[in-house]
């Protein structure tokens, strides 16, 4: 089943202006249930656009994009603020958390506007502190947590309220190796484990080597896609990187 379905979807910056940009170029794609894709491509080829206009954080010029069968594109803000509640998931790569909140408040705050009841809401958060292996950090504020245990905590923010789609604009772009290696093995559990639908922006290959398909944006076209399948991590990381190195070299004139 399609979790997100986009249809020539096109994104033009400044339209009728003279510095007019055509972020987005007649895209479509369709993302399953359970995927986990990268998007990959040059500084200024649309990746963040995407993702903005994918989950609803910024409209669309043309084309439509439906979320589990719902159209988006047409939403006025209220209702999509109130869409983006209940069915997307957003991680940024500097965190975004309160930083006057603990870990534990962090992630109880899309589930503060919810009606439910309070042990029910309790559980779920220890079940995602649990999963994240944040639980011993609960607590403390996001300063006295690392990097990666700050990610893991915006992950956790961001599906917490269960939806159905998760969107991460480089998610590891403020970590160190260590640290980012982490996320995406956390990433990957999540997706393989608990069935989370991902779409991640990456300019890294070995990020990208994390996810089961990628997806190379240029001048906001998708120019190629690359999936894992059955290969081991290693060798769909060198087809990656050796597709990226191709596609850069290329741009030098
Ligand atoms: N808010 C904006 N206003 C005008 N142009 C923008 C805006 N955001 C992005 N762009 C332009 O759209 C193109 C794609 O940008 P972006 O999606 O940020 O690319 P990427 O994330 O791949 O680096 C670039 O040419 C960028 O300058
Ligand atoms: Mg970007």
């Amino acid at each position: 089943m399609s979790v997100l379905e986009a249809k020539e979807v096109s994104k033009i910056y400044c339209k009728g202006k003279e510095n007019e940009v055509t972020a987005l170029n007649q895209v479509s794609l369709a993302v399953e249930s359970g995927e986990f894709i990268s998007i990959m491509g040059p500084s200024g080829s649309g990746k963040s656009t995407l993702l903005h206009v994918l989950s609803g954080l910024d409209t669309i010029s043309l084309g439509t994009v439906e979320i589990n069968d719902t159209d988006i594109s047409k939403m006025g803000e209220a209702e999509m603020s109130q869409f983006r509640r209940g069915h997307i998931g957003y991680v940024f790569q500097n965190f975004n958390l309160i930083d006057s909140l603990s870990v534990h408040d962090n992630i109880a705050l899309p589930l503060a506007l919810q009606k439910g009841d309070k042990q029910a809401i309790e559980s779920k958060i220890q079940e995602y502190l649990t999963s994240l292996n944040i639980a011993s950090v609960k607590d403390k504020l996001p300063n006295d947590c690392s990097g990666g245990q700050c990610q893991r905590t915006a992950i956790a923010r961001a599906l917490v309220h269960g939806p159905s789609i998760l969107f991460a604009d480089e998610p590891t772009g403020n970590l160190d190796s260590a640290n980012a290696h982490d996320v995406l093995e956390i990433l990957q559990k999540l997706n393989s484990e608990k069935n989370v639908t991902i779409m991640m922006v990456t300019h890294d290959s070995m990020v990208a080597s994390y996810s089961q398909k990628v997806l190379f944006l240029r001048d906001g076209v998708i120019e190629h896609v690359i999936e894992k399948k059955d290969k081991p991590q290693t060798k769909y990381y060198e087809e990656i990187a050796s597709f990226n190195l191709k596609d850069r070299i290329h741009m030098i004139k």
